[in-house]
């Protein structure tokens, strides 16, 4: 604004034109554009040539920050000197999570249609924490969070938003189920130093990610404030368990309010019993989250549909395009059937940001953040360039790469695995007979550290990349199929590997 509070009427910038004090405005459009393709050529040779790498980077902690100039820089670079700091600095201390033999964790995928999507939305770099501010990123996030509800199966009436994480998205959930006691009036006093509020009780299993336990640290609950709830022989939490759990709280005065079921926990991809989860919730009044951040896509497939198997009677389930859906990080889709409560527990608004014409849907009212990214640019990419029946067959490959590795671990005399395999994930252990039998705590504790350097053999080669949890307390190998360009040729250098390398560890 000009000094008369008008709008001052300059010139457009002229990039790199000197100012008072040095150069002022972006770099120049030629400049960008043709570093701009040489990114693009960058990408498409990366994503063509990724299987060359050592999938783990082959670095010691500090390496990389050792190599970097402490200080900033005083005067400009060019971006061609930028650009080959990528090759020579950045490359090196990658582990590459969009390499085809990355089968650690849950593996996932930044697919093409979803890294356009991203590089478009750098672009634009609209802040959708209001309608008024980004119409389009606000419509387009409405839109295509129903189209992922109509993939997923789930009815009309749950409304969904984009999260950076599944974290934040449950963190959100748990906030609005806190809220929804709307006697307690925490939103207005807090918890701390009331006599007047029962101790609060949330649920979930044993198997539940840690993020439900960080929500409840975070929202005043505390960790004494989450019970787990033990698990049936297949990982599901046991719903006679939890309705036993919440009738013993409630007769020693805690306040139960909200369950987190899991449709795909994060060590084997179990799925609790939503049904009998939600019957209790109805009963008792308690909110019902989803964690399904992995599995839910998984319902896309019309022979795995029985994933999300009574979730239409969830308060909130997070779904994470970012896992198992081909969108790069981040993506968090939190879809609720009662967006009030988020509403209630979230919206806050200054004069400054007061925007009468949205009708009631500025995304800042849903969440914690007030600035947003326009995420729902690269999910729609993804969805339009894959299609419903690309999205089904790309994720039964993957759950029949994993069900033949599966096989090929159950056929082998040396190998033990060691939870059922519902989706794309296997967890197995290397045991060889001659160690003895499992369950001798001798045994055990020997087995455990064989696999531990049996996983860390597999990744020093560079061909492979698993991960490890523990599955009963056992150390379990993890390996999981998620990434786009994994083929049979892929699960067959692991097998290859972990025959070469597991006998040399004995
Ligand atoms: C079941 C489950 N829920 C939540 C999360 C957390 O996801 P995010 O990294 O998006 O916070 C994970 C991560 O693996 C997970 O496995």
């Amino acid at each position: 604004m000009g000094d008369d509070g008008q709008h001052a009427v300059t010139s457009p910038p002229v990039a790199g034109r000197p100012g008072a004090a040095g150069p002022v405005g972006d770099i120049a459009p030629e400049e960008f554009r043709a570093h701009a393709h040489q990114v693009a050529d960058w990408i498409a040779d990366y994503l063509t040539t990724v299987d060359r790498y050592p999938v783990a980077a082959r670095i010691r902690p500090g390496e990389i920050a050792a190599r970097l100039p402490a200080a900033p820089p005083e005067e400009p670079e060019p971006l061609a000197e930028i650009l080959a700091d990528v090759d020579r600095l950045i490359l090196p201390g990658i582990t590459h999570w969009n390499h085809p033999g990355f089968l650690g964790y849950f593996a996932i995928t930044g697919s093409a249609p979803g890294i356009l999507g991203e590089m478009l939305a750098a672009a634009l770099n609209v802040n959708a924490m209001l309608w008024r501010t980004a119409p389009a990123a606000s419509e387009l996030e409405e839109v295509v969070c129903d189209w992922l509800r109509q993939l997923l199966g789930l009815p009309a009436g749950f409304l969904g938003m984009i999260n950076e994480t599944a974290s934040v998205s449950t963190l959100c959930a748990l906030a609005a189920a806190r809220e929804a006691l709307t006697d307690l009036r925490i939103r207005e006093r807090g918890l701390a130093g009331r006599a007047d509020v029962p101790r609060l009780r949330l649920y979930a299993s044993e198997e539940a990610h840690a993020s439900v336990e960080k929500a409840a640290i975070v929202l005043g609950i505390g960790q004494e404030g989450l019970r787990k709830i033990p698990t049936d022989a297949e990982f599901r939490l046991d719903p006679a368990a939890l309705a036993a759990a919440i009738a013993e709280d409630r007769a020693c005065g805690w306040r139960p309010f909200a369950v987190v079921a899991t449709v795909g926990t994060t060590s084997t991809t179990s799925v609790d019993p939503v049904p009998a989860v939600a019957e209790i919730c109805a009963r008792e009044g308690l909110w019902l989250h989803v964690d399904a951040a992995y599995a839910g896509s998984a319902a896309i497939v019309p022979e795995l549909s029985w994933a999300l198997a009574g979730c239409d009677r969830a308060d909130s389930l997070v779904v994470n395009p970012h896992k198992w859906l081909f969108t790069p990080l981040d993506c968090s889709v939190l879809f609720t059937r009662r967006p009030e409560a988020l509403r209630s527990a979230f919206s806050l608004v200054p004069p400054y940001l007061l925007s009468p014409e949205s009708g009631g849907r500025d995304l800042m009212d849903y969440g914690v953040s007030l600035g947003r990214r326009f995420r729902a640019l690269k999910l729609w990419f993804v969805l339009r360039a894959f299609g419903r029946t690309g999205i089904i067959a790309r994720l039964r490959e993957h759950v029949r790469l994993a069900r033949s590795f599966a096989d090929w671990l159950d056929a082998a005399e040396d190998f033990e695995r060691l939870a059922p395999v519902p989706f794309s994930t296997v967890n197995f252990r290397y045991h060889p007979p001659a160690v003895g039998p499992s369950g001798d705590p001798a045994v055990e504790a020997a087995l455990d550290r064989l696999n531990e350097r049996l996983e860390q053999a597999v990744n020093a080669s560079g061909r492979a990349f698993i991960s490890h949890t523990r599955v009963r307390g056992r150390y379990a190998l993890h390996v999981a199929i998620g990434n786009l360009r994994t083929t049979a040729e892929h699960v067959a250098r692991l097998q290859d590997l972990l025959r070469e390398l597991a006998p040399g560890l004995t």
